[in-house]
């Protein structure tokens, strides 16, 4: 109850809080951990001001309360899932969405956000893919620079900024099978090629804080992990700042049986330099027993409180610590905020297939089927992670098509987005639901059928074993599909899903995600042609879940035409950078120089870019590399660079890169980063399989 919260603060027992702060014994007699009641606090301003007078005039020390939250796309406005950001290629829209996310969280006193996630994922059945920006290395630390920029702002002390944390560090998405808080066993090199640059990057961009991640590492439970942490994060990376655990996993090295009890593994966790226990309660109750026994130097603990309190004073908490408890109203949700998230979710979208140029609909595509359970999901299309999200404040896609245009539109559920099918009772109500879906479509000029994952499919602990649709959603598509009727698919989901057979069937596939509070109006700007869609894929889609993990930036073997399966290709149902427009783009003259490059040479590579068809939009174009034969086996290709730009009908653009020698340098057998001769060859696209293609060949001097 409050009150414990109010005489902890005053005895000087709290630090920082998440809001969500679990009330009452976490550990019990057994050194178990447990789960109760939760209380609200930094959700209310006057509240979190309450707690804080405790703290600052109350207290023996007067230290500020640091309040925390995972903000991760938006705050009260719901911006669109970190994935579907990803799609945007456009880090500046990135920032301004985490921009807005700080501003809101802010003025109800959270100063600390568990985000960015930055784990590479290239498992799609890993729930939390939807928490990050995909599979790439670059990719992710562009996203991850801007996500940090905008948390942060300018300076961590002016009263809107918000500290964000790096996480999971380190690997938490190679998750084995994909299944949540599974074992991690990848290679040194893979963990410093793959899942380390992208908190280099957030590093780089200042990050003030890194969340150690609940998974093992080749052995060691991340939160214990003095090599990952303490010589690799704080020794060679330099990183100074805070750190702090997850939830209860500190306690939970005890389940990865690394730890004998909380007591060990609370001396791992400060041993590996690990700042913040959240949750496990292993440093409030034995970290004093431990430095009076002598089996953790003093000097270990005051190094995690000094870490605290630099944050603290950077915030400037100790100068302001209280916040104007009347923005809160004025902001959340404020004309400006939801321009910014419909900007966002506009460009968000990725169109993955336009046979006949099927979208966008005409200006008066005549009456309207909106079918499928995700149309009017308002709860859904926000996504996981609500930090103080309301489904109130969403426009679903049939709200806003209704708004549009009026009594031509008419909806039908047809089914729900999961259902068991060996219910009788409930099979026969999908049967009913189907067949009202055909009628109505068999009505109507055009059929737009929204289907997907609803929003609890993903996020943390949602793991699937299966890519395809849930339920009978597919049976829905095939039905209606096969009145005849024209349509159109749009997928909501967290996820790349497989979805071969609609790809073969439906002229027209709209990728939405889940885009948040403007979902309707963005989503309804594409159908109807207001926007046109320019996101591509951060991740790459299976054909089937049999395929995974399948990434683009994967190794050639030896025998790269015959590693393969005896009953599906390798190729991907849509590859990582793949997205289309309303119009096209032409790709021509790519120039490289210098020509004989050497291995200390910047090199520029340039070609022109041309808006070729009649609609103005936008183009990411991709540099990727192959290094062609190096000391250790190179990926078949990785993103170097790339450039969201926008066209006017006929315009040209000549778009330059610049390659530095740290960007085509190799980890060599060694582990000396260096650039080795020989010859790169370089695709110059629109997608990771389609563009320029040209080649260079490094001199030794
Ligand atoms: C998640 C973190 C999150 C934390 C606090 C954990 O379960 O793994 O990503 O920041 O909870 O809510």
């Amino acid at each position: 109850d409050e009150q414990r919260f109010l005489t902890a603060a005053r005895e000087g027992r709290i630090g920082s809080l998440l809001n969500v702060a679990f009330d009452g014994v976490k550990v019990d007699a057994d050194g178990v951990y447990q789960e109760d009641s939760s209380q609200f606090f930094a959700k209310d301003p006057e509240r979190t001001n309450k707690l804080q007078r405790e703290a600052v005039e109350n207290s023996r020390l007067g230290i500020p309360l640091l309040f925390a939250h995972d903000v991760i796309h938006g705050y009260r406005t719901t911006f669109p899932v970190p994935l579907a950001e990803a799609c945007s290629w456009d880090p500046e829209q990135v920032e301004r969405s985490a921009r807005v996310a700080a501003i809101e969280a802010s003025a109800a006193g959270i100063r600390w956000t568990f985000c960015p996630m930055i784990d590479i994922a290239r498992d799609p059945r890993w729930g939390r893919i939807v928490e990050g920006s995909g599979e790439d290395p670059h990719l992710q630390s562009v996203m991850a620079t801007a996500r940090v920029r905008g948390f942060q702002g300018e300076d961590l002390a002016d009263p809107e900024s918000v500290l964000a944390a790096a996480k999971h560090y380190l690997g938490y998405g190679a998750a084995e099978g994909g299944r949540d808080y599974n074992t991690v066993d990848v290679s040194e090199r893979t963990l410093r090629e793959i899942y380390l640059p992208p908190f280099q990057a957030a590093l780089d961009a200042g990050c003030g804080s890194v969340m150690v991640a609940f998974n093992e590492i080749n052995g060691v439970p991340a939160s214990g992990d003095a090599w990952a942490v303490r010589k690799l994060l704080r020794g060679e990376m330099g990183f100074d700042g805070l750190i702090v655990s997850d939830w209860g996993s500190i306690w939970e090295m005890t389940r990865h049986r690394s730890s004998v009890d909380l007591v060990d593994a609370t001396e791992q966790a400060i041993e590996a330099t690990v700042d913040v226990d959240m949750e496990s309660y292993g440093y409030a109750r034995h970290l004093a027993e431990l430095v009076e026994q002598g089996r953790v130097p003093e000097q270990l603990v005051d190094d995690a409180v000094g870490r605290l309190l630099t944050v603290k004073f950077q915030l400037g908490l100790f100068d302001e610590p209280y916040i104007d408890s009347s923005l809160a109203s004025r902001i959340m949700v404020c004309d400006e905020h939801r321009t910014a998230a419909r900007e966002m979710a506009q460009k968000s979208i990725v169109l993955l297939k336009n046979e006949g140029d099927a979208l966008p609909l005409a200006k008066t595509p005549g009456k309207v089927a909106v079918i499928g359970p995700l149309a009017d999901n308002a709860e859904a299309q926000l996504g996981s992670w609500l930090a103080a999200g309301r489904k109130e404040d969403a426009i679903t896609p049939l709200a806003e098509l209704q708004k549009r245009l009026g009594d031509s539109v008419r909806y039908e559920r047809g089914v729900e987005v999961e259902e068991p099918a060996s219910e009788d009772s409930r099979a026969n109500e999908t049967d009913t639901g189907i067949a009202a879906a055909v009628a109505l479509a068999k009505d109507s000029d055009v059929a737009i059928l929204f289907v997907g994952e609803h929003d609890k499919m993903s996020g943390e602990a949602k793991s699937r074993s299966s890519l395809d649709l849930p339920g009978r959603q597919i049976e829905l598509v095939k039905a209606v599909h096969a009145t005849g009727t024209p349509c159109v698919v749009v997928l909501m989901n967290g996820r790349p899903l497989s979805i071969r057979w609609t790809d073969q069937h439906v002229p027209a596939i709209v990728e939405a995600w889940f885009l948040g509070v403007e979902a309707g109006p963005a989503i309804a700007d594409v159908l109807l042609g207001d926007f046109n869609p320019g996101g591509k894929l951060p991740v790459t889609f299976p054909q089937t879940v049999g395929q995974v993990p399948l990434y683009y930036n994967h190794k050639s073997t030896g025998r790269p035409t015959i590693s393969k399966y005896l009953d599906i290709p390798n190729k991907p149902l849509y590859p990582f950078g793949h997205g289309l427009s309303y119009t096209t783009f032409d790709y021509n003259s790519l120039e490289i120089a210098p020509a004989e490059p050497t291995i200390e040479d910047e090199i520029t590579v340039v070609a022109t870019v041309t808006n070729s068809g009649d609609r103005a939009g936008a183009e990411v174009v991709q540099l990727y590399l192959r290094d062609v034969a190096a000391s250790v086996t190179p990926p078949v290709l990785e993103l170097k660079n790339f450039r969201r730009i926008e066209l006017a009908p006929g315009e040209q653009q000549r778009v330059a890169f610049t390659l530095t020698p740290k960007q085509l340098a190799v980890r060599n057998r060694e582990g000396e980063v260096m650039v080795e001769p020989g010859q790169f060859d370089v695709l110059f696209g629109t997608s990771s399989v389609e563009g320029l293609k040209g080649s260079f060949r490094l001199q030794a001097e």
